[in-house]
């Protein structure tokens, strides 16, 4: 089908370059008012279109792609995360995906290295000071944190963003640990100075910083449970810009409680924007919305992504940026 005949529809309000560029190139729904559609309207969505281009706040489950049409054959989805999307359900229905990633590594990064330079030099007390108006003065003892030079910092998942904020936090002087599922090849654990721990465990009772950059997957779902979280240092800090799901959100809130972890820097959670009210309570706590992508730049580039993919699939090639079973 010509690409100017597909029914695209998006569920969310997306950069103004990347809509006008897809009503030119599509029979496409927007959705400029940015409401989150209900699951009815999702449904009613995907009964309609050829290919729906969805956000991660969109669950895409096993229900409601049962009662997807049978001319939705792509779900472009606007964002590199697909855990929102039952992948496996739609491709036993012959349902494509596609994500958008690389587009959002360095964004994402400097986000990362923004949260690993605040919570141990309590940026957040510091800015919550002079906003209350209470700042008396410099005097040698107040707001004291730690020195972020020669700390050790664990990477949990070190995909491009991880290596992205490996390559930043050397520029801090910071040595480079990190675990994933398969060991780095020699050249770049060289370049980042880097050593890999096949056992999680082991690193995290041995780092001052962890960050969090795996992806959230049925294996990485609650990875750092309260028997893992427990193996850290009280001294030791988590930043989290991945997903909320692979740390246990009430775990690592009762250890934070109790001082039995410095501090933390999130901007991801359990339950979406649902957020545990007690993190917002502590000092040491710097949570941010959700913005690790969120520049003009990278956003508009996903958009181009999604374009890409799309046009791609109609003319009737392999979309770049597929969704397969490895990556599940
Ligand atoms: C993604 O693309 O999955 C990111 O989490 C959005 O910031």
């Amino acid at each position: 089908m010509p690409a100017s005949k597909l029914k695209v529809i998006v569920t969310r309000k997306l950069p103004e370059p990347v809509e006008t560029r897809m009503r030119e190139l599509f029979d496409v729904e927007l959705n400029e008012a940015d409401q989150p559609m209900r699951k009815a309207e999702l449904a009613e969505a995907m009964a309609r279109a050829d290919v729906l281009v969805p956000t991660l706040t969109d669950k895409i489950d096993a229900a409601l792609l049962a009662q997807a049409g049978e001319r939705l054959k792509l779900i472009a989805n606007y964002g590199a995360g697909f855990d929102h999307i039952d992948v496996q359900t739609a491709r036993s229905r012959g349902i494509m995906v596609t994500n958008t990633p690389g587009v959002l590594t360095e964004d994402t990064a400097d986000i990362t290295m923004a949260l690993i330079l605040s919570v141990p030099r309590r940026l957040k007390e510091g800015a919550e000071l002079m906003s209350r108006g209470d700042w008396q003065g410099w005097s040698p003892t107040a707001l004291m944190g730690h020195r972020i030079g020669g700390k050790r910092l664990g990477i949990l998942g070190m995909g491009r963003i991880g290596q992205a904020v490996a390559a930043r936090a050397r520029g801090f002087g910071l040595q480079i640990h990190y675990h994933n599922r398969h060991r780095l090849r020699a050249e770049v654990e060289e370049r980042l100075e880097a050593t890999w721990w096949e056992s999680l465990d082991q690193m995290l009772a041995r780092v001052d910083i962890l960050s969090v950059n795996a992806p959230h997957t049925p294996s990485t779902f609650h990875l750092l449970n309260a028997r893992r979280l427990k193996l850290m240092k009280p001294t030791a800090y988590i930043v989290n810009t991945s997903r909320g799901e692979v740390i246990d959100e009430n775990a690592l809130t009762r250890m934070l409680r109790a001082g039995e972890l410095a501090g933390a820097g999130l901007d991801v959670y359990e339950h979406g924007h649902d957020v545990n009210p007690r993190l917002k309570e502590l000092p040491n706590v710097l949570l941010l919305p959700h913005m690790g992508s969120a520049t003009e730049e990278g956003r508009i580039e996903m958009g181009e992504k999604v374009i890409i993919n799309i046009k791609t699939f109609a003319d009737g090639h392999r979309p770049p940026d597929q969704v397969v079973p490895s990556m599940l």
